[in-house]
């Protein structure tokens, strides 16, 4: 059962307890190759998630502003996309282009996004595919113009998101965690993947 939360698909559970804990150790070896860091917005701010990237282009963040770049801050290509990533979104995303970025973002128990698009992408018929591992989270979901009504959803771990369609450019954001739902990850927290066709 799919349900529509403002036009984005929630999928729950496409991950079942063994799958996500493959996932999870697949993210481990991207992020030793590619650590996490703490963006900042074009502003100056520091973002309160830790990010990092897999796959052809990582999403960027800084005082330039917003971008996909082929390398990580340290110089490094970013390591392969998670195979099991790449697996859902083959499975959820209904296109036959493969997804070129993974994005991987940690929040930890304080962590929270701001409502915003993804709009940094070529093609906007691609959707944005987003997985949810560890701590649930509310995601609070809008229409294209900033400022709308919303809804939201708790999404837990195993849930996978598509934005696509007319819901491509909704804005939405994590308003916060609820910190001790799921054991997955040892030190608490969640993981998110957003997967994306770039150019
Ligand atoms: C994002 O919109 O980039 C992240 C959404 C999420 O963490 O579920
Ligand atoms: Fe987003």
């Amino acid at each position: 059962m799919i349900v529509d939360v403002g036009g984005i698909k929630v999928h729950p559970g496409v991950l079942d307890a063994g799958e996500q804990a493959e996932l999870v150790e697949q993210v481990r070896r991207v992020v030793r190759a590619a650590p996490l860091f703490r963006p900042e917005t074009k502003r100056g701010r520091k973002m309160s998630v830790r990010m990092t990237s897999a796959g052809r282009y990582g999403w960027i963040s800084d005082r330039a502003g917003y971008r996909y770049e082929r390398h990580h801050p340290d110089g490094q290509e970013w390591p392969p996309m998670p195979a099991l990533a790449k697996e859902v979104w083959r499975r959820v995303s209904g296109v036959s282009r493969d997804p070129q970025s993974c994005l991987i973002n940690y929040y930890d128990a304080d962590a929270k996004m701001g409502m915003h698009q993804d709009r940094d992408e070529a093609n906007f018929e691609m959707p944005v595919v987003s997985i949810s591992l560890g701590d649930d989270a509310l995601f609070r979901v809008g229409g294209a113009e900033r400022g709308g009504k919303t809804q939201s959803i708790w999404l837990q771990s195993g849930d996978v998101a598509v934005m696509g369609g007319d819901a491509r450019l909704n804005f939405h954001g994590i308003d916060r965690l609820r910190p001790g739902t799921s054991s997955l990850l040892p030190n608490g927290g969640r993981i998110n993947l957003t997967l994306r066709v770039v150019d």
